[in-house]
């Protein structure tokens, strides 16, 4: 259950700025988690975030509860001295059940409330939850005065969850988006593995037995496949953002990049990044490629009216093909906005 349309668009508290009509147009390829109780980590911050698209402070998982306060005020100090620039500013509070979460959400907001872009929400259970951060986020941006509201961004990392992903998208207009969570979403879901992300050696399909009696091919399949593809068509029926998690094997560059490459060839817009190697990887996995946006610009220019068909290199394009032309170019353009090595690649 949503409000009625009239009132969806309402500030939630009085004094608090109304919610965004549409989210801000932003290049998120990575979400670049930083652990803000580690003083030499926080150090690098200015120059970390002029290679990131989004800077995280993570206060939940991962931190030690014996460092939980020091991660929130960690996060206070690095918000408040850095220049952020068109970088986006995210915290990752802890859950709506745990000890931290109210500390966290008025230390934040009250601090550095106008320098904070997206709260990421863990473990989501259904839209009640965005209802109650949503309705405490307008209450906080209302006693600190502040303009902009700040969003949030839903992990989908329990069974629940993934059954409610529809109405999680649809909760309300400060939903900027969703990340699989696929360490928690396995414990939840009881599935055997022990992994943050990635595939199972296990998890594979046999072909059927030959007669001759010799081997039999298999493949490894995606454990992901049905989480992403419900989160990516929540999120793109609701307008916000779909993204791939963590990956954890830091060491294994190759399985990250395809299981990045999977999600951004399925919807997804970024992806998670826990360790700097994979910065790199997500830029290049999130960022179109040249060759697909030259094809792309070829498609745009032999039907300028977006209707038809004509043949491109043996291939039929016609109304549909060139509305798939045009999120690779429109991408391409926001990412050359941003990145004057690829504008000058895309020739846009
Ligand atoms: C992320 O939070 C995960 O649980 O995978
Ligand atoms: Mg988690």
């Amino acid at each position: 259950m949503t409000r009625v349309p009239r009132k969806f668009y309402e500030a939630l508290a009085i004094g608090a700025p109304r919610p965004l009509r549409e989210p801000p147009a932003r290049v998120e390829r990575m979400i670049h988690f930083v652990p803000p109780h580690i003083d030499k980590l926080r150090a690098k911050i200015g120059a970390l975030a002029a290679q990131v698209d989004v800077v995280l402070g993570n206060l939940e998982d991962a931190i030690p509860i014996e460092a939980k306060v020091a991660a929130r005020e960690g996060f206070v100090a690095m918000a408040r001295a850095t220049d952020f620039g068109s970088t986006g500013l995210w915290a990752r509070v802890n859950a709506l059940n745990s000890p931290w979460f109210l500390d966290d959400m008025t230390r934040l907001v009250g601090e550095v409330g106008d320098k904070l872009d997206v709260v990421m929400l863990p473990k989501v259970e259904g839209p009640w939850d965005i209802a109650f951060i949503d309705q405490y986020l307008a209450l906080l941006e209302a006693r600190h005065g502040l303009k902009e509201p700040i969003l949030v961004h839903a992990i989908l990392e329990t069974a629940e969850g993934v059954n409610n992903v529809e109405a999680i998208a649809a909760a309300s207009p400060r939903m900027h988006g969703m990340s699989l969570g696929p360490a928690d979403l396995a414990a939840s879901r009881a599935m055997k593995t022990t992994r943050v992300g990635g595939g199972h050696p296990d998890y594979r399909v046999l072909a059927d037995a030959n007669q001759a009696g010799g081997p039999r091919a298999s493949a490894q399949q995606d454990l992901w496949h049905y989480t992403i593809a419900r989160m990516v068509d929540a999120c793109a029926a609701n307008g916000i953002k779909p993204f791939y998690g963590p990956f954890g094997d830091f060491a294994d560059a190759a399985a990250c990049e395809a299981q990045f490459r999977n999600a951004f060839l399925m919807g997804c817009v970024g992806a998670w990044t826990l360790h700097p190697s994979q910065i790199a990887i997500a830029k290049k996995v999130f960022s179109p490629d040249p060759a697909e946006v030259a094809f792309a610009k070829r498609i745009l220019e032999a039907m300028p009216d977006g209707a038809g068909a004509v043949m491109i290199d043996g291939k039929m394009q016609d109304d549909a093909t060139w509305k798939q032309a045009k999120v690779i170019i429109d991408l391409a353009r926001q990412v050359a906005a941003k990145d004057p090595a690829l504008a000058e690649r895309y020739a846009l």
